[in-house]
């Protein structure tokens, strides 16, 4: 379904040429009907030798031939997509906005005619197809939009449709996420060098371990509270390990990150 689709990514920078990347990996699009824009000639050269799609740097001509759009473009570089776009996008045309912090309603407001707008917000873990994309339904997105723009996602992770008044937590959560995910995977690899271990395989000791117990909590559907007391034996020294976790705050350290980034999520427009 999605293969025989023109798809026009505006924006190819990191996140775009990501999804592109982990799109055609996964077989789901044909690079033959890609094409990407940039803002600059270099970058697009980049793109286009990397990746073997066409490109451009008119966001108006690059969207003319398309079926579905990927806006890529940073929340402050919206406005002026749209001013070139709005015009030009027609309703047999589907929009799908990963930019974050924009609403629906803010580019619905630069379109002349009612065109679907689906937001999403994926990670960069998209890459290696084992990404989290948030979904959103715009005001004139039907049933089978969002059905296209899962299979786009699904194609390179996992997916949940989503109210859009979630979109900057899903923002400050899952897209941020893997940043957070890295550091305490690079705290652990230091931990391990301390207590001794060559670094190499302590830092494989740390991203494998977060990588099954991300997949127990996923494939159990059980409480991470109740799959943590399977690993803490009275007395034993994981209990040691979460007292000094719990004296120096991490739980709270999370939610206060993912609630700051929540709140920066709603101003990146205006910035
Ligand atoms: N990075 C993430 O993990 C992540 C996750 C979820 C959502 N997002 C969203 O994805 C969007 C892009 O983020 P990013 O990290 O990929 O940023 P980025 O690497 O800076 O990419 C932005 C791209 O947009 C291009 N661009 C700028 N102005 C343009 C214009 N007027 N017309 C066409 N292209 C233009 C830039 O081209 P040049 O390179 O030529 O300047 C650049 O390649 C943002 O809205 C962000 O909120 C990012």
């Amino acid at each position: 379904m999605l293969k025989d689709r023109r798809l026009a990514v505006l924006g190819a920078g990191k996140l775009g040429e990501t999804l592109i990347q982990g799109l055609l990996e996964a077989g789901a699009i044909d690079r033959s009907r890609v094409t990407v824009t940039t803002a600059h000639g270099p970058r697009l050269e980049l793109v286009r030798e990397r990746l073997g799609v066409a490109g451009t740097l008119s966001n108006a001509e690059a969207v003319q031939d398309a079926d579905i759009v990927l806006l890529a473009v940073k929340p402050q570089q919206v406005p002026l997509v749209m001013s070139e776009i709005g015009g030009v996008l027609r309703p047999s045309q589907l929009l799908i906005s990963v930019a974050a912090s924009v609403s629906a309603a803010f580019i619905e407001k630069h379109l002349r005619e009612p065109v679907p707008v689906v937001r999403a917000m994926p990670n960069t873990p998209c890459l290696i197809r084992v990404g989290m994309t948030g979904i959103a339904m715009g005001k004139h997105a039907r049933q089978e939009h969002l059905e296209i723009a899962r299979r786009i996602f699904e194609a390179v992770g996992r997916t949940v449709i989503a109210d859009e008044k979630h979109m900057d937590a899903i923002t400050a959560l899952s897209a941020s996420g893997p940043a957070y995910i890295y550091i305490i995977i690079e705290s652990l690899a230091e931990a391990g060098v301390k207590v001794g271990l060559p670094r190499d395989m302590a830092t494989e000791l740390a991203a494998q371990t977060v990588v099954g117990a991300g997949e127990m909590v996923l494939r159990t559907g059980e409480h991470p509270a109740k799959l943590k007391d399977m690993v803490t034996t009275p007395a034993g020294c994981t209990i040691d390990g979460i007292l000094e976790l719990e004296d120096g705050g991490l739980r709270v350290t999370l939610i206060k990150a993912v609630v700051c980034a929540t709140r920066r999520a709603r101003e990146l427009l205006e910035s």
